[in-house]
């Protein structure tokens, strides 16, 4: 687990713009039903943001946000928890795409040098530079959803470390990948991989559950890809009413000590976002 403190993905501004997107409201009328001047609506929106706690308040009760994780996020103390210990080994893959950073994971075994790698990130290059020292063969890949941050280079990933199976969501054409949808599943030596299809950010876009069912204690593992992050959720490019009934439907589907390993940001986990998460009342 890395112990190098990770920045949200999303800060007050980002989640304003989400949330207006959501209810269909622009900054003259959010400023209008929250009580407070447009231009400050802009600043917030341009990361500056001054609101007290009361109009946090009102901005969440307007935008139809969790208040206690809004004004968290707004005072710049969203909480993030501590991540419980789970059944196998998890390497997070922080790389740089463009302004911003977008995650892989490779789930292994511990003590194995072979795993499984969730997404790819932006290319073989960026992949590399992270790769984790202790890993080297891949059994197989999968993706959470076809955009250049985090499936760059699947059939060089591929022929690099020779992966037999490649997976991306049903729906999504990629080449070197196979499709795999809601409910499949996958075993390896030491715990296995279920689909939940999450469509919303992406129209073909794939949660993963990772459990290790013969384990004695630990938690399950959602590599959750574009749509939940810690403090926040993916932007609902294909579908906002589908982005926002699968993170209701996955955060009520796992163990509330599920950890989450979102495509941006830090690691979370279920319970936490159920309580803190703005979009999530
Ligand atoms: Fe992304």
């Amino acid at each position: 687990m890395p112990d190098i403190p990770v920045p949200l993905e999303d800060e007050l501004g980002d989640i304003l713009e989400k949330a207006m997107l959501r209810s269909g409201l622009n900054e003259e009328a959010l400023a209008k039903l929250a009580d407070v001047a447009p231009a400050r609506i802009r600043d917030a929106i341009d990361y500056r943001p001054d609101f007290t706690g009361v109009e946090l308040s009102r901005l969440a009760a307007v935008l139809g946000l969790n208040e206690v994780g809004l004004c968290a996020l707004g005072c710049g103390r969203y909480p993030l928890p501590n991540i419980s210990v789970l059944p196998f080994c998890v390497y997070p893959l922080r790389m740089r795409h463009g302004i911003g950073m977008a995650n892989a994971y490779v789930i292994a075994e511990c003590g194995s040098r072979q795993g499984v790698l969730f997404d790819t990130g932006p290319g073989i290059g960026v992949l590399e530079e992270a790769w984790p020292r202790a890993i080297r063969g891949i059994e197989a890949v999968f993706l959470t959803h076809v955009e250049a941050e985090h499936a760059g280079g699947l059939c060089e990933v591929v022929k690099r470390f020779g992966v037999a199976s490649a997976y991306c969501p049903t729906g999504a054409t990629v080449p070197c990948g196979s499709p795999i949808g809601e409910g499949e599943r996958r075993k390896f030596s030491a715990f296995e991989v279920t689909v939940l299809s999450t469509p919303g950010h992406a129209s073909a876009h794939n949660c993963y559950l990772v459990r290790a069912p013969g384990a004695r204690a630990g938690a399950a593992l959602l590599i959750s890809g574009d749509l939940i992050f810690a403090g926040s959720v993916g932007g609902a490019h294909f579908c906002p009413r589908q982005l926002a009934d699968n993170v209701r439907r996955v955060l009520h589907a796992v163990p509330p000590a599920t950890v989450i390993a979102p495509g941006h940001g830090p690691l979370t986990t279920v319970g936490h976002e159920l309580r803190y998460n703005p979009f999530v009342t």
